[in-house]
């Protein structure tokens, strides 16, 4: 029923610390799914495979978005799932070939975007409250949803954003140092859960993590996206399935808090194309493993 779904929302602070926020599934599957919303007349099929979906310079509020997707046990990871976002820009108005963008959650159902701040826009005579729309989908279940701001005052005027059904979905954000808005949306679909040993690893939404390389399987050369919650020295370093280091894509490199995207190309240290096949890259943190993701070369 639609009546008791609900999403659990968590607030990110500026410190990275997270904070479990709102409700948490008490018993039964149904408890923890997040409701649905209304698709919009802005959706467009076949938007980019990317993770920064405001063009560079454009104005707003830099905003942070990470979250996992969960199956509808409330607590299993879902790995590859699709999620589709797109947004209003800064002046409340749609493009077609900005502010949308499609990432996938990685192993641990984990997934992150960076953009700004969606701006308002008028539905009749009032205006709608900030929000991102969403298309999640994975194994053949699809949400389409939206997710809102804590403090809009424009919610409690809008019918859907004010719907109860929503009440899960209206997330905290939280502002670093930078000035940047930091926000956490789980989403938990009604799908069944895989057991892969993912479940119940005790990772948090501050965890660093790779949350894609695309294009897999890759030939010549492609990229990857990784998240981290704070300045750290990161390295990503390629493997072969035998454990055997085969290049280094990052060396301890110190980067900011954020989303980072790097060229990986298909060669080993040496500059020798790799042997096609399944390869590990592991994302290091201050020198230790904190995310490994498979992919294939072909
Ligand atoms: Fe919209």
């Amino acid at each position: 029923m639609k009546s008791n779904r609900r999403t659990i929302l968590k607030l990110l602070s500026a410190s990275g610390a997270a904070s479990l926020f709102g409700f948490k599934a008490l018993s039964g599957q149904a408890q923890c799914l997040t409701t649905d919303d209304i698709l919009g007349p802005f959706y467009l099929p076949g938007a980019p495979e990317i993770a920064q979906f405001a063009p560079d310079g454009a104005p707003g509020t830099t905003t942070l978005i990470t979250g996992t997707v969960y199956a509808n046990d409330c607590e299993t990871p879902a790995p590859n799932a699709k999620v589709d976002v797109w947004h209003a820009n800064d002046s409340g108005g749609y493009e077609d070939e900005n502010y949308r963008g499609v990432v996938y959650t990685g192993d641990n159902g984990q997934y992150a975007f960076q953009t700004i701040l969606p701006g308002k826009y008028l539905n009749g005579a009032q205006f709608r409250p900030r929000h991102f729309h969403y298309k999640v989908s994975v194994m053949g279940v699809a949400l389409t949803t939206q997710v809102y701001f804590e403090g809009d005052t424009s919610i409690p005027i809008d019918p859907w954003a004010s719907s109860p059904d929503a009440a899960e979905r209206i997330i905290p954000l939280s502002e670093d140092q930078q000035g940047r808005l930091h926000g956490v949306a789980d989403i938990y679909l009604d799908v069944e859960p895989i057991i892969n040993g993912q479940k119940s690893q005790g990772f948090s939404p501050n965890r660093p993590f790779i949350q894609h390389v695309i294009p897999n399987p890759m030939s010549t050369e492609g990229k990857v996206q990784v998240f981290l919650p704070e300045a750290a020295s990161a390295s990503l370093l390629l493997f072969n399935l035998h454990g055997k280091a085969v290049n280094s894509i990052v060396q301890a490199q110190q980067i900011s808090g954020g989303l980072h995207q790097w060229s990986i190309r298909n060669e080993n240290q040496h500059g020798l194309r790799l042997q096609p096949g399944i390869y590990i890259l592991q994302l290091q943190v201050n020198g230790r493993p904190a995310d490994s993701k498979r992919f294939i070369v072909v």
